[in-house]
């Protein structure tokens, strides 16, 4: 077949690492679009790097933007795209704008739409990523799942169950691919800290930065933390910072730009605990075997937490404080999810090989 595989964002490019390379492996003619959702060299090239991924044969320069504007755009540029290639399938991974607006554009021209980490559900329609995930699904033509509930989410909505394949998790896979190639990285040290002595903390999600209440509890809870922080900063986060009084200078939190792929990686398998509002980052530290705290109110990654590798606390200083005691003094023998292993993108390339069946109405 002939293949375009959607990326846009950070997450989206872990995805394709290992998927990309077993696609063509497969014998399908694959190539990558890169929407320009995410621009830094730390926020999109150090991971075509890292994961040794093929140079995207078109890049859209969609950029930043609004929610419609950034959707609206790379769906006018994806679209364009689509209709001169006419590819026998557009990939489109996990639940990013870039993510929505691929499915947007396939499914009004018909192009088939296959989503890789479908069916996911945070039932929290306040999240940008819960729309994107509903409306990608609706739109897709085939389901890759990476846990058994997403199937069972998926039927719910109608979608049937011979286009649903429970693949894994393709994020499992990446961890698992470079495990070998970070052994002896001493990522933490660069900055300044001691492999178990310290939290990794990544915080991005409108629904803590976008409330100064949020910032300041974790900010706070951080500060008097039983262990400092190291915290790399996403361009989202950066300018909130200063207001509320953490600079470069703070004592108990380390601030660093965003680091790449294999140094995150490094540095997650060092921490004593991690605390975050990452969806991917929730699913690294379960199968790096590192506790983790997940501020938010909900999470579509519920079999984190099921397994004991994860719990969920409020953006309260007194609700973090307590998720961290519990995660560092808690149990890391837990186990991983079924299908969270090495041959999620081979079970992609199986789920492939049995054909797309199209939407209703467009045979
Ligand atoms: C997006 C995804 C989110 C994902 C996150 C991963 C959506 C709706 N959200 O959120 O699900 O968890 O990516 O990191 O798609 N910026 C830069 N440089 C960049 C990219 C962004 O400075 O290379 C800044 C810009 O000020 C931009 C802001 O970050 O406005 C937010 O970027 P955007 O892609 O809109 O959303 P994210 O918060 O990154
Ligand atoms: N990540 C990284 N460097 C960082 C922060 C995150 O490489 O400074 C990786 C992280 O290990 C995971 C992915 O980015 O593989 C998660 O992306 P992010 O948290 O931005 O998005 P989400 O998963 O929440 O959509």
């Amino acid at each position: 077949m002939r293949l375009i595989v959607v990326v846009g964002a950070r997450p989206n490019f872990i995805k394709v690492g290992p998927l990309v390379p077993a696609l063509r492996a497969a014998g399908h003619q694959t190539d990558i679009v890169h929407t320009g959702q995410h621009y830094d060299e730390l926020m999109s090239d150090v991971f075509f790097t890292d994961l040794n991924i093929p140079e995207p044969a078109w890049f859209l320069d969609v950029g930043s933007g609004t929610h419609a504007v950034q959707t609206g755009v790379a769906m006018m540029r994806l679209e364009e795209l689509l209709i001169e290639q006419r590819p026998d399938a557009l990939i489109v991974v996990g639940d990013v704008n870039s993510t929505l607006a691929g499915a947007l554009a396939a499914a009004k021209i018909g192009i088939p739409c296959v989503h890789l980490e479908a069916g996911l559900r945070s039932w929290d329609m306040s999240m940008p990523e819960e729309v994107n995930r509903l409306v990608t699904d609706q739109l897709s033509s085939m389901h890759l799942t990476p846990v058994a509930e997403a199937d069972e989410n998926l039927v719910a909505e109608n979608i049937d169950r011979d286009r649903i394949h429970l693949v894994g998790n393709i994020m499992a896979e990446s961890v698992l691919r470079h495990a070998r190639e970070i052994e002896g990285r001493q990522t933490c040290a660069a900055h300044g800290h001691t492999p178990g002595e310290y939290l990794l903390s990544t915080i991005h999600r409108p629904e803590n930065t976008d409330r100064p209440e949020n910032m300041a509890a974790i900010l706070s809870a951080f500060a008097s933390a039983p262990l400092p922080v190291l915290m790399p900063v996403h361009p989202r986060t950066r300018p909130l910072l200063a207001e509320f009084g953490v600079d470069e200078s703070h004592s108990r939190i380390t601030l660093i730009d965003p680091v790449g792929y294999l140094d995150m990686l490094a540095l997650q398998r060092d921490a004593a605990a991690i605390v975050t509002d990452s969806g991917g980052i929730q699913e690294e530290a379960c199968m790096l075997g590192v506790p983790c705290v997940t501020i938010r109110r909900n999470t579509e990654r519920a079999i984190t937490v099921e397994v004991g590798a994860n719990r969920l606390v409020r953006a309260e200083q007194e609700s973090i404080l307590a998720g961290i005691d519990e995660a560092l003094a808690g149990p890391r023998d837990w186990e991983r999810p079924d299908r969270w292993d090495d041959q999620v993108a081979r079970r992609v390339t199986e789920a492939l090989a049995g054909g797309i069946k199209p939407l209703s109405g467009v045979e």
